[in-house]
């Protein structure tokens, strides 16, 4: 039965952490009286939401739940029938995340709209790892750029980008891996600095830290998948947490020809 009147928010989970989550958040999780949650969120996040339904919309072993027009409709029949939808997505709901197209559809169905932002994990998972995506005399600007488009091709926009000093973050890009790679050899240098950072955040993050040359290898050696970021750009060199990975993963030995290898 519908106590509240029809209504959609559309709330950012944060990258992982359930503690990268706002008070907004929360907030809307605990009015709400459906919850439509994606496969990146943290599921320990849904304890907050006492009183709705809760419901998986995900995509998981490769399987989508429901296609995005049934998310819509979802949205809207569950918001006529039982008032408060919050539809929670990974990261920002606003970086690829669809989250406009949701309201753009409740909305032509009267349905009230709010948004709630969150930590996208182009964003919280550098940082998270000692990753500054700007810093003052080497890189003045950042781009994040899907590895994949609607049309299930690599962005054209990482071509563009790689031939910027900028620091590239690459979402969706894993099986795109050595498109990427190759796009760099040409237009760059192979040691230049890259990290890959898999489940970012949460008790489960692997990341690999080398160079355009030997990142391929390393993400093979640690079998890293998605969902991970990419990020390629000199930054990743002065990154405070770098000399303690190597530190913690090699012997003293190696941990020297390791740094001057990446240093260069
Ligand atoms: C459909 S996009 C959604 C992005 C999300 N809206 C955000 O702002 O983070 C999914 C991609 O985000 C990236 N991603 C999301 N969460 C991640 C995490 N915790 N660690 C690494 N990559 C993550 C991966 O590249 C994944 O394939």
């Amino acid at each position: 039965m519908r106590t509240n009147k029809p209504k959609l928010t559309i709330v950012g989970a944060g990258p992982g952490d359930v503690e990268l989550i706002t008070l907004k958040a929360i907030k809307a999780l605990e009015s709400a009286d459906v919850v439509l949650y994606d496969a990146l969120v943290n599921e320990d996040l849904l304890q907050y939401a006492k009183q709705a339904q809760i419901i998986f919309v995900g995509k998981r072993f490769g399987c989508h739940a429901y296609s995005q027009d049934q998310i819509n409709d979802l949205i809207v029949s569950m918001a006529k029938r039982y008032g408060h939808v919050v539809r929670l997505k990974g990261g920002d709901p606003f970086v690829f995340g669809r989250g406009s197209e949701e309201i753009e559809f409740a909305q032509k169905f009267d349905l009230e709209t709010a948004i709630v932002p969150g930590i996208s994990s182009a964003l919280g998972v550098p940082a998270s790892n000692g990753i500054s995506l700007t810093q003052r005399r080497v890189a003045e600007s950042f781009w994040v750029i899907t590895g994949t488009t609607s049309d299930h091709k690599l962005s054209k926009d990482v071509a563009l980008a790689s031939q910027s000093s900028a620091t590239v973050v690459i979402l969706m890009g894993m099986n795109k891996l050595d498109e990427i790679i190759s796009i760099y050899q040409n237009n760059r240098t192979d040691d230049l600095p890259v990290a890959i950072i898999q489940n970012g955040t949460k008790n489960t993050q692997k990341k690999a830290i080398g160079t355009i040359s030997s990142i391929s290898e390393m993400v093979k050696e640690q079998q890293l998948s998605s969902p991970a970021i990419i990020i390629i750009g000199e930054v990743v060199r002065n990154a405070p947490q770098l000399t303690a990975y190597i530190k913690e993963e090699y012997s003293e030995e190696e941990f020297v020809f390791q740094n001057l290898d990446l240093i260069g």
